[in-house]
C-alpha cells in the first residue's frame, strides 16, 4: 500500500524526502485558503515568493503583489492575505505574486518534489480525490508558524489522512496524530481553535470572519497546482 505522512513543521524538512513524492503544503490560516480562494474566483495564476524583495520585483513583470508579514498586510503591496480581497470580479484573469510569512516559505521548502498541491478545508474534497488516483506516497507538509507547530495545519492534514484511510497507510506517527487531532476537532472546528496561536494573533490583528471561512470544507471544487513554477487552478470532475 502507498504511504502518506506528514511534516508537522518545515522546520523538520530535512527529515523527508520530497523526490518521487506529491507534496501537499497546507497553512490553512491563511496562506493556502487564499491562494485557493484566488484562484477559484479567477486569478489567472499564482506565482509565490519566499523573499519579500523577490516578490516585489514581480510588480515589473505586470504582477499584482499580495500577502502578509506577520498576518498584517505588507506596506506597498497591492493586496494582503484575507482570501474575501481575493472574491472581487475585476481581479480576474490577473496574476499574482504572493508571499507570506509562513505559506510560500512551506512551498519553497517542497521544491524537488513529483507534484506540488495546496490543501485547503475549502476545496478538501478536491485534493483528496487528486491524491487517491495518484501512484505516489504523499507527503503534507505543515507550514506551521515560524517553525513552530501548529494546530489548524495538522488538523488539515489529519483530514487527508483520514479520507485516504483506505488506500494510502501512514508512514509513522505524525500521520495518525493528525488522524486523532483532527477526529476530535471535526464537528467543531471554530471551537476546537479558539485558543490556538494563530486564531488568538489574527483576533488581535482584529481579523475575525477569515477564521471560520478557512474552516469551512469544500467551498471549492479546484485543485491548486504548481506547474513550472507557477500555481494555478485544476478544475476536478
Ligand atoms: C502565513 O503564511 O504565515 C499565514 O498565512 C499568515 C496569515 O494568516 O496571514
Amino acid at each position: 500500500m502507498k504511504t502518506i505522512d506528514v511534516c508537522l513543521s518545515p522546520e523538520l524538512m530535512h527529515l523527508y524526502e520530497v523526490k518521487g513524492k506529491s507534496v501537499v503544503v497546507v497553512d490553512i490560516l491563511r496562506a493556502t485558503s487564499c491562494m485557493t480562494s484566488a484562484l477559484a474566483h479567477g486569478i489567472d495564476h499564482i506565482k509565490p515568493f519566499a523573499k519579500l524583495d523577490d516578490c516585489l520585483q514581480a510588480k515589473q513583470e505586470g504582477y499584482l503583489t499580495a500577502g502578509e508579514r506577520d498576518g498584517k498586510k505588507v506596506e506597498g503591496f497591492d493586496m494582503g492575505n484575507s482570501p474575501f480581497e481575493y472574491m472581487e470580479p475585476t481581479l480576474k484573469g490577473k496574476k499574482i505574486a504572493f508571499t507570506t510569512t509562513n505559506g510560500t516559505q512551506a512551498i519553497a521548502k517542497s521544491e524537488g518534489a513529483d507534484t506540488i498541491v495546496i490543501g485547503s478545508f475549502l476545496n478538501l474534497n478536491a485534493v483528496v480525490h487528486f491524491l487517491r488516483h495518484q501512484e505516489k506516497d504523499i507527503l503534507v507538509v505543515c507550514a506551521g508558524w515560524k517553525g513552530k507547530v501548529n494546530m489548524e495545519d495538522t488538523l488539515f492534514a489529519g483530514a487527508l489522512v483520514d479520507g485516504l484511510q483506505n488506500h494510502f497507510e501512514p508512514a509513522c506517527d505524525a500521520p495518525r496524530m493528525a488522524q486523532r487531532l483532527y477526529a476530535d476537532a471535526k464537528n467543531d472546528m471554530v471551537a476546537y481553535l479558539q485558543n490556538s496561536s494563530h486564531v488568538k494573533r489574527l483576533a488581535r490583528l482584529n481579523i475575525h470572519k477569515d477564521i471560520a471561512f478557512c474552516l469551512t470544507p469544500n467551498q471549492y471544487n479546484i485543485l491548486p497546482i504548481m506547474q513550472n513554477g507557477f500555481m494555478v487552478a485544476q478544475k476536478q470532475s
